[in-house]
């Protein structure tokens, strides 16, 4: 009698799963691009964390199911809107304090973006730092791969590594990142979407992570007052609406689920005391979502949390920065005060 064998693929899988030196799955895209996918969870896995979010006393939905292609590129269009200041503000910080920046970071590093999205952030630092190679890390692989595909072809002297990777997981960097001084880049205030204790852990993950004289570079929202908050979090043309409810249409996807995305309307409230932003998903009236043998009944103006935005201010920054054990933080803020650029290293 033969034993039940895992499916080839499910074995294949975990196998991935479990190399501690991955394979690039994308065969090397011209000479200067080595794309990775590094996914350590597996399909069943993201289902369960999908499935145990909607099951829960108070419904959730992980962050990370917002970005399909189609979530990328509506996050895309968020960052053009007047509302929506962090994202320019950042730019503009960037350029007004290059010099000082570059001199801080140093020129001939690789640069690591760590949820690189459209790659734009780091495109415009590849003069100012002049980085000897890029990695770009995001858990949207496909979206990642085909802009990298792109830049790549506009900066053939840079080499590039893509890896498409889930940030929460442990990171496992192929030998194609080299050994060379690193900079962990970490813009658009996605620290902000941790909360304060995983944003600390995650910053002890990197500091872990590096050798002396790396460094991070990142780019973190401040508090500020709360009118301005929801508007950039609750734009008048709906792009950001359109963004949280994608994740129902991703989930129907991965899941199996019934949404029906004209059951739910997008809400963002600013948390003065907890100094953040929340992302929730309202019923508008009783709905029973329903996947495979389970439901879930929703109350007419129940509400699914979906994103956490935190703001800091500058010496809770300090005080975080350095229980991570960086020193050396150095912040550049735009004149009104409402984005700071950070920079932080691990001591020679
Ligand atoms: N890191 C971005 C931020 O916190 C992510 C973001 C912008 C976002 N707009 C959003 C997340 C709307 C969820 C919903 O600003």
């Amino acid at each position: 009698m033969q034993a039940t064998k895992p499916s080839a693929d499910a074995y294949a899988r975990r196998a991935l799963a479990r190399l501690i030196q991955p394979q690039p799955t994308v065969d090397a895209v011209g000479a200067g691009l080595t794309f990775y996918q590094l996914f350590t969870e597996d399909d069943a896995a993201l289902r369960a964390e999908a499935e145990a979010g909607l099951l829960a006393p108070a419904a959730s939905i992980s962050p990370k199911f917002f970005y399909d292609a189609l979530g990328s590129r509506l996050f895309e269009a968020i960052t053009d809107l007047p509302e929506y200041y962090p994202t320019r503000t950042e730019a503009a910080i960037f350029s007004l304090h290059a010099a000082e920046i570059a001199l801080r970071v140093g020129r001939g590093a690789t640069l690591i973006d760590l949820g690189a999205g459209n790659c734009e952030k780091a495109a415009r630092l590849f003069r100012t730092l002049a980085p000897s190679r890029y990695v770009a890390i995001d858990i949207s692989a496909e979206f990642l791969r085909d802009t990298l595909r792109g830049l790549a072809r506009q900066h053939p002297q840079l080499p590039m590594v893509g890896i498409g990777a889930d940030l929460c997981a442990p990171l496992v960097l192929p030998d194609a990142v080299g050994d060379g001084r690193r900079v962990w880049f970490y813009p658009g205030s996605s620290l902000g979407n941790f909360t304060p204790e995983e944003a600390g852990a995650f910053l002890s993950r990197l500091h872990e992570a590096s050798a002396p004289g790396d460094s991070v570079l990142i780019g973190i929202d401040l508090i500020k007052e709360a009118q301005r908050l929801e508007a950039a979090y609750d734009d008048p043309l709906g792009v950001t609406a359109a963004f949280n409810l994608n994740v129902l249409r991703n989930l129907n996807r991965l899941l199996g689920t019934n949404f029906d995305v004209r059951d739910w309307r997008h809400v963002a409230l600013y948390r003065a005391e907890a100094h953040r932003v929340e992302m929730h998903l309202e019923a508008r009236r009783d709905v029973t979502v329903r996947w495979g043998k389970h439901a879930r009944a929703f109350a007419g103006g129940e509400r699914m949390h979906t994103e956490n935005s935190v703001k800091y201010d500058l010496p809770s920054l300090q005080t975080m920065f350095a229980d991570a054990g960086f020193e050396d933080l150095h912040a550049w803020t735009d004149a009104s005060g409402d984005f700071a650029v950070c920079h932080a290293s691990v001591a020679r």
